[in-house]
């Protein structure tokens, strides 16, 4: 039995039993307009590298989804039945959109202090479960030590924010970023160019 979860570009997710329990199926659809041997090598590499960030993630304090099983183009994980942020954040109330703002910069900061890029930084990528906040797809991670990559994670954030949660946009950036900054110590190169980043966005228009 199996129920569709979400269907992206990339993959499809469902909810299967996996020895008795809600498991989290993410199978890497094949690209048709792809030459098979190059397609399943990089549905084979990418599905690798997010099983590697997860646990590396994990290793580095971020609540991250457990592994049960790991193929070649699939991974089953632990289904978590928790609230997704993008759907909950607005709804909120105060002191729970500020428990969030909190976890979501401290989870940022623990990834780059860990040399960790997400790639994918968005609250549809965020779990809230039993308190915890889950970093989910770490499809596009990469390990890089450049200020300039995570001022891109944080770009995204910050664009994911002004786009669904406009309404809190304000409190929601400064409460992430002063937990960004509290929890990793490079975090004011990284902001330096984060300001660059939006400094040349605002030019282009
Ligand atoms: N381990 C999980 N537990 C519960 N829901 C999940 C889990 N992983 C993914 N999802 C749900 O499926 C959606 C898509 O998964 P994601 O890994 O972000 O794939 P995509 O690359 O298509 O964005 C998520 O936004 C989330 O709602
Ligand atoms: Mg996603």
């Amino acid at each position: 039995m199996s129920k569709l979860i979400a269907q992206g570009a990339e993959a499809i997710l469902s909810l299967e039993k996996h020895e008795g329990k809600d498991a989290l199926v993410k199978f890497r659809i094949r690209k048709g307009y792809r030459i098979p041997q190059l397609d399943s090598k990089i549905r084979k590499l990418r599905t690798r590298r997010e099983a590697d960030f997860i646990h590396r993630a994990r290793r580095a304090g971020v609540s991250t989804p457990r592994i049960l099983s790991l193929k070649e183009d699939k991974i089953v994980m632990e289904f978590l039945d928790g609230e997704r942020i993008k759907d909950v954040l607005n709804p909120s109330p105060k002191g729970k959109r500020f428990i969030i703002y909190e976890l979501i910069g401290e989870a940022a900061a623990r990834l780059h202090s860990a040399g960790i890029m997400h790639g994918d930084l968005t609250t549809s990528n965020m779990i809230l479960k039993e308190g915890k906040l889950y970093i989910i797809d770490f499809g596009l991670g990469k390990s890089t030590r450049r200020p300039e990559d995570y001022a891109v994670d944080l770009f995204l954030l910050y664009e994911a924010l002004k786009s669904t949660h406009f309404k809190h946009l304000k409190e929601a950036w400064q409460k992430i970023l002063k937990a960004y900054c509290e929890n990793y110590s490079n975090s004011e190169t990284v902001l330096q160019r984060f300001r660059k980043i939006e400094k040349r966005r605002r030019y282009k228009g």
